[in-house]
């Protein structure tokens, strides 16, 4: 199989004129705007038409570790793709044989659980654009993100790559992420595509969920992608569905996605998750992806399971070459939507615009959990200890898939020297090591417990980690291909912050992670904790400006902190990781998951789903509702009756009063983050169409709207509801 260097745009532009009749599709100003997928499809016929059946089967497989085949003679390029979903990932090299020049740094933003708790779509948006802009920069014409697979479990190593347990929230952030990144010109691509749930033997597991649990938690936010986001390629994830690989899988792909939902990209297989050429071809994967990769750097790419077989097959007649014809259909639209065959918009990397993005979304998406009074710090003190490994330690380069060679990294401990200055003393005291072993180091608590003892207070930053250097397989963390042991932090760091207060009580826990852990042996002793997640590249500053009140704390949890994990309903309920002999995983739980599953069950959460404290206070009012039809239009203010300016999220959610099947107490359908100045109100509005009140009936297949009475909830967090109102439907 030839493997065909990528041309220049300039020199692409010249050929498309020159080797082939173009029509273009001219789009009248009046018109509705049209899917930019769907501008070309005469230049299209025209280019199938002239391509060999080798030609096209050469464009639906890979050509080296992250391009997908050109055809060289008709002006094609090789589409080119890069991790994602948290910056551009370094280069691999052709064949995996890591190519480092020195050219391959970028932006690493923050992580896209901390993106998510923000709850503002604008910032997904505005995420999405460095992405797309570093891409462009870079070469890219595809960036491998968002990732958007609901949080089952607390455990799942890749849930600091998603977006947390609400396919509302999910679906809301994806949609900017998206529309930021492909109005650079660059497309993204929504993964895993479905049920990508845990890592553990993600490879072999076969999902089986009801559904119900598929309409109404797993599909919503890849049906908003692709319908509202419109999203240009899907990802296909590695685990089965219902008994098929869901990279190739007859019912999501064709059925759901492609014939349902309208869907004109492309999907692309997980890195090696393509296992059957029939199916492959024949239920809907466009381009197959890191098939073979334990031969690298000596892939024959023409091996693939969409290489050569495919040419037999076709020749033989077993599969018509209209399927193939389709496969490329759908890849030529995404390289002219991406503007390969004409000029895209130039990029850049790290600009002080990207450092201000970064550094924006960490600010609004670390999480206030407690505050006894105790936050913000003063920064008129002597001595402050900041400890922990975490403080010091860079995360761009882990966690896999995702790593990112950043310019630039502000860990905890240089955000906090930075903000306080020159005139207090920082002590460091790392207490324990994020190393392979594992193992404590007594030497570093006892320092650790002397430098707190000495201090006027603690500044303590640990919680998960990426694991140790990019060895993927040294542990078991926030990392890809494992899921964590348990919520336990790792190297005992409960014994460690337990002697910490012991000797100094004045200490506030920064806790990073894809996630929840488990904080029960030392809450109530302290005063003060913040969920940071991965912050990025400025995450270090965005926290010192919150510790020491130079910023407001907005961020909410977009998952639930069980107070243990048999608190977590896929351990309680249903299996994790799944029955060891068959491979089975069996979603028991249902809609239950998360805050769905607390409120149903009265499970106490640690904290709740929506959470998230501030400096200042917020109270909700007046809540009106007016109703036409089955369309509902709320309003409700907003103030801010604290003598700071913050922000408050106003999350809106629906209670069926009675239902005839049981259906979670209530369901987030709408929200808002206001800013607010000391003293200022707002009025906010929001719609509420049919839809949030349907549930999907599994015998007539379809969503229902029973008549009868409806309460709208208005809070600050799924356990603070503040106001209710009833409408009959
Ligand atoms: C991951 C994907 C990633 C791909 C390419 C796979 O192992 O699951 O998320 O985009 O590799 O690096």
């Amino acid at each position: 199989m030839n493997i065909f260097i990528r041309f220049s745009r300039a020199a692409l532009l010249l050929c498309m004129v020159a080797c082939t009749t173009v029509e273009t599709t001219e789009v009248s100003e009046k018109e509705e705007p049209k899917n930019p997928l769907m501008l070309h499809e005469k230049e299209i016929d025209d280019l199938i038409s002239k391509m060999t059946l080798e030609e096209k089967v050469g464009m639906i497989h890979a050509s080296s570790s992250f391009t997908s085949g050109g055809v060289e003679r008709l002006g094609i390029p090789e589409l080119t793709m890069s991790d994602g979903p948290h910056g551009v990932r370094p280069e691999h090299g052709r064949d995996w044989a890591l190519d480092n020049e020195g050219t391959d740094s970028a932006s690493y933003l923050p992580a896209s659980i901390t993106l998510a708790s923000t709850w503002n779509p604008e910032l997904g948006y505005a995420y999405g654009e460095v992405l797309g802009s570093e891409a462009n920069k870079r070469g890219k014409d595809v960036i491998l993100g968002p990732g958007i697979n609901i949080m089952r479990t607390p455990l799942n190593g890749r849930n600091f790559e998603y977006q947390g347990e609400d396919p509302y929230l999910v679906s809301k952030m994806a949609v900017g992420y998206i529309r930021g990144v492909q109005d650079q010109g660059v497309a993204a691509s929504l993964k895993h595509y479905l049920a990508n749930n845990q890592e553990i033997k993600r490879s072999s597991i076969n999902v089986e969920m009801s559904e119900r649990a598929l309409r109404e938690i797993y599909l919503p936010g890849f049906e908003a992608a692709v319908k509202e986001g419109n999203v240009y390629t899907v990802m296909g994830s590695y685990n089965q569905f219902r008994g098929q690989f869901a990279t190739h899988n007859e019912y999501l792909i064709n059925d759901v996605l492609k014939d349902e939902w309208g869907f004109k990209g492309l999907v692309m297989s997980d890195w090696g998750a393509v296992h059957d050429t029939k199916q492959a071809l024949e239920y809907g994967t466009d381009i197959e992806m890191g098939t073979d990769l334990n031969q690298m750097p000596n892939i024959d790419y023409s091996k693939f399971f969409m290489g050569d077989t495919v040419l037999t097959l076709v020749e033989n007649g077993t599969i018509d070459e209209a399927l193939i014809d389709d496969k490329v259909r759908r890849i030529l639209r995404v390289m002219y939507a991406t503007h390969m065959f004409d000029e895209r918009p130039g990029g850049s990397i790290n600009t002080p615009a990207h450092q201000k993005t970064a550094e924006k979304v960490a600010e609004e998406g670390i999480v206030l959990l407690k505050n006894d009074g105790f936050l913000p710090l003063s920064k008129e003190v002597k001595k402050i200890a900041v400890i922990g490994a975490n403080a010091d330690y860079s995360m761009s380069m882990g966690g896999g898939s995702s790593q990112v060679r950043a310019i630039h990294e502000i860990t905890p401990l240089k955000g906090i020297k930075a903000v306080v200055g020159d005139k207090v003393e920082i002590t460091y005291a790392p207490g324990f090591e994020i190393s392979k072993e594992e193992a404590v180091n007594e030497t570093l608590v006892a320092e650790a417990v002397k430098a707190a003892a000495e201090a006027d207070y603690v500044v303590y930053v640990g919680g998960w980690n990426h694991g140790f250097g990019t060895d993927w397989n040294a542990g078991r963390y926030d990392m890809e291909g494992v899921d964590k042991p348990s919520l336990k932090m790792p190297v005992q760091q409960d014994e460690l912050i337990k002697k910490v207060i012991a000797a100094n009580p004045k200490t506030a826990v920064v806790l990073m992670g894809g996630g929840a852990m488990d904080v029960s042996q030392w809450l109530a002793d302290v005063p003060a904790i913040l969920f940071a997640g991965y912050p990025g590249m400025e995450g270090g500053t965005a926290l010192a400006k919150i510790l020491f009140g130079d910023a407001n704390p907005s961020g909410k949890l977009t998952f639930t902190f069980p107070k243990s994990l048999e608190d977590s309903p896929a351990h309680a309920m249903g299996e994790y990781p799944g029955d060891a002999d068959t491979l089975n995983v069996h979603y028991n739980e249902g809609v239950f998951v998360g805050y769905r599953y607390n409120d149903t069950y009265n499970v106490e959460p640690q904290f709740a789903f929506g959470h998230g404290l501030s400096y200042t206070t917020f109270e909700l009012k007046d809540l009106k509702i007016s109703k036409t039809g089955n369309t509902l239009v709320g309003n409700v203010t907003v103030s801010n009756t604290g003598d700071k300016e913050g922000a408050e999220v106003v999350q809106i959610y629906v209670h069926d009063v009675e239902s005839s099947v049981k259906r979670p107490v209530k369901e987030l359908k709408a929200f808002e983050k206001v800013s607010l100045k000391p003293g200022e109100s707002k009025n906010i509005t929001f719609q509420l169409n049919e839809d949030a009140f349907k549930y999907y009936d599994e015998a007539k297949h379809g969503w229902i709207l029973e008549a009868g009475d409806f309460e709208i909830w208005v809070g600050s967090a799924s356990d603070d509801i503040q106001l209710k109102e009833t409408v009959t439907m």
